[in-house]
């Protein structure tokens, strides 16, 4: 694993091909930004051209089929989109979780999937609001890590985690700092649990209304490795206001 601070952007479903010229001005400052790591993964339709127009960041999808190919109407296996340009890929999202009933062991037969084809893969977890005011967001988060995370001989490495509560995303809320360094002391805890000395050494991205203006702040928590941004994401001026503050310059 790299130390550098992982900057990844989720388009969601947005971005048609206009939307190349963003990708293309994160590539252009990442190079001038070598501190952090920077990746991008854009709705399925763009990953073929994202990848041809950025050079240096990151490219990924954002979700994958658990089989190999098959009689899936409208899904996208994990060897596709690698084939399209991604080189890892977002799974368990909540969105998905949500909106497509994802459960816990579908989303580590997808993971298992992407690694199988050669990616790399951010698992997202996170408690929802009612989760964390009865006090149950670290047992939620437990739980999920437990039943989500891939298992199989070397596969930690190719693990990411995104810390991601339900109710930070998309709200402008965001955990306290404290919150966020104590869910990701846990985090950490049970990646030590489940991959031993690996799992020490796993990325635990916070991911929910991560801007420019709280980044610096929310990036310098212990355990925190970067960041999985949204609607920030979207335009260059914004995500590159994130990275910079991934790269703390001007601060020290
Ligand atoms: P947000 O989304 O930054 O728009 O809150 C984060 C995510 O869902 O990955």
């Amino acid at each position: 694993m790299s130390n550098r601070p992982y900057i990844v952007g989720n388009w969601k479903m947005h971005g048609t091909r206009a939307m190349l010229a963003e990708a293309r001005a994160i590539d252009r400052a990442a190079e001038r930004l070598i501190k952090v790591e920077v990746a991008v993964a854009p709705p399925f339709t763009l990953i073929h051209a994202t990848r041809k127009e950025a050079e240096l960041i990151g490219i990924g999808a954002q979700d994958c089929h658990p089989a190999e190919g098959g009689a899936h109407t409208g899904d996208i296996s994990a060897a596709m989109a690698k084939d399209a340009g991604a080189s890892f890929t977002i799974v368990g999202h909540s969105e998905r979780r949500a909106d497509h009933g994802e459960s816990n062991t579908l989303v580590k037969q997808k993971a298992e999937a992407a690694i199988e084809a050669g990616m790399g893969v951010i698992v997202c977890v996170g408690e929802t609001l009612d989760d964390r005011e009865a006090g149950k967001a670290e047992a939620t988060v437990g739980r999920q890590l437990k039943g989500s995370l891939p298992e199989g001989e070397g596969v930690a490495e190719q693990v990411t985690v995104a810390y991601e509560p339900v109710w930070a995303i998309g709200t402008g809320k965001t955990p306290t700092p404290e919150d966020i360094v104590a869910m990701h002391k846990h985090i950490r805890a049970k990646l030590v649990e489940v991959y031993g000395e690996d799992g020490a050494a796993i990325r635990i991205l916070y991911g929910g209304s991560v801007k420019p203006e709280n980044a610096a702040e929310i990036l310098s928590g212990k355990e925190v490795g970067g960041a999985l941004v949204g609607g920030a994401s979207l335009t260059a001026e914004s995500f590159l206001g994130i990275i910079i503050a991934a790269a703390g310059d001007g601060e020290e």
